[in-house]
């Protein structure tokens, strides 16, 4: 048996911020901007009205009314964000007492996979629906970035790419083994966790460097402290990104796991019928596309739109693509995600 994306659902808020509007707060131009990354919008969420589980609540709801189920049908939750409401308890379980099915007391896991979390997040489902486990799983990504950025210069080069929203898929048991999610590819490295991290707050207290560098974290308290004055005195309560590595190893890695899914399909490129890579950069999914040879109409890209949503980008693009007609059945659609860990992935679906 295999499974299969029974429903899509996504949102953005209806908060539009140009890259004109980011040169209010700092150093920067929409020429600079669209020129490295593509990017000419992005949708910030209400700072109080909207959070991350709020937006994955309403993605949700499309995915599930479309898998023609209804909430109470929904037998577990995987909920993929980098950017949770709280530090703990995790997403998963907010999301569940939002949607009101807290009744059948459902599992809910989180995923901590960044950019890739969603494809993660696939393969874990794809793996319960073999399994006989569950029937319908819940797999959203979510996220607010909007409040933990460096709205200064000093946080440019991370700020203009990232926006907020949210995707969902509904997954099911596909019994038509050529049909359904066909294969699934998950890697890692952390040879470089930290030149695309979010580092404080966070227990590390220096461990894995200068701990001079993070501030000693609370000197007076037995235990230390998330964060310190010192951390938010010099910014390094945002995250931090090291675009030039990030980069290069992003456009080696997409290809290197796309051509992995394909070869374990004994499918080629040339049937792809739609790609949708993770929308990191539109400079990224350029490479990745020449790299393989497609045409533009075999690639959806929306990060024009929305920037980077990270866990949310490939949920909120596939479901635009299909509200679109662009992805029909008999379709052969190719995820692939690469970001922050180094975790990057890969999924082949025959629609
Ligand atoms: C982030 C990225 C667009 C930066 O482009 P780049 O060509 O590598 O730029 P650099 O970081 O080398 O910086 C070049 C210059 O632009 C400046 N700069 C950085 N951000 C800027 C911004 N938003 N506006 C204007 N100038 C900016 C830098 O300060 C630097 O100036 P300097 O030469 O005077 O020091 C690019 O590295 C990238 O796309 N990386 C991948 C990022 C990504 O996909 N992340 C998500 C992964 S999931």
């Amino acid at each position: 048996m295999n499974s299969k994306i029974a429903g899509l659902g996504y949102y953005v808020p209806e908060n539009v911020v140009t890259n004109n509007d980011l040169t209010q707060y700092m150093d920067t131009s929409d020429e600079w901007i669209q020129e490295r990354t593509g990017i000419q919008e992005r949708r910030y969420a209400s700072k109080h009205s909207e959070s991350t589980t709020s937006m994955a609540k309403f993605a949700s709801e499309i995915a599930i009314e479309r898998a023609g189920i209804s909430k109470e049908d929904i037998d577990f939750i995987i909920f993929a964000t980098l950017s949770p409401d709280y530090y703990f308890p995790g997403c998963g379980v907010l999301l569940q007492r939002e949607l009101g099915i807290t009744k059948t007391e459902i599992g809910a896991l989180d995923i901590r996979n960044q950019c890739s979390g969603f494809v993660y997040g696939l393969s874990v489902a794809d793996q319960f629906i073999k399994s006989g486990m569950y029937k319908n799983i819940l797999l959203v990504g979510s996220e607010k970035h909007s409040m933990g950025l460096d709205y200064t210069t000093r946080g440019r080069n991370v700020t203009v790419i990232f926006g907020d929203g949210a995707g969902a898929a509904v997954i099911q048991p596909e019994e038509d083994d050529s049909k359904g999610i066909l294969t699934t590819h998950l890697h890692s490295d952390g040879t470089h966790a930290e030149e695309l991290a979010f580092i404080s707050p966070g227990a590390h207290g220096g461990y894995f460097g200068d701990t001079e560098k993070y501030g000693f974290p609370g000197e007076d308290t037995p235990g230390g402290l998330f964060v310190t004055q010192k951390m938010m005195d010099e910014g390094m309560i945002f995250p931090n990104m090291n675009g030039q590595l990030v980069f290069k190893n992003a456009v080696v890695r997409f290809a290197r796991v796309i051509k992995e899914a394909l070869a374990k399909t004994g499918l080629s490129g040339d049937e792809i019928s739609l790609l949708v890579p993770h929308q990191a950069n539109l400079r990224i999914s350029q490479f990745v596309q020449k790299s393989f040879g497609l045409r533009d109409d075999q690639v959806y890209n929306n990060i024009q739109k929305y920037g980077n949503t990270t866990a949310a980008s490939i949920p909120i693009a596939l479901t635009e693509a299909w509200e679109e007609g662009k992805v029909n059945e008999g379709d052969l659609v190719c995820l692939a995600a690469f970001g922050s860990g180094f975790t990057w992935g890969s999924a082949l679906i025959r629609w």
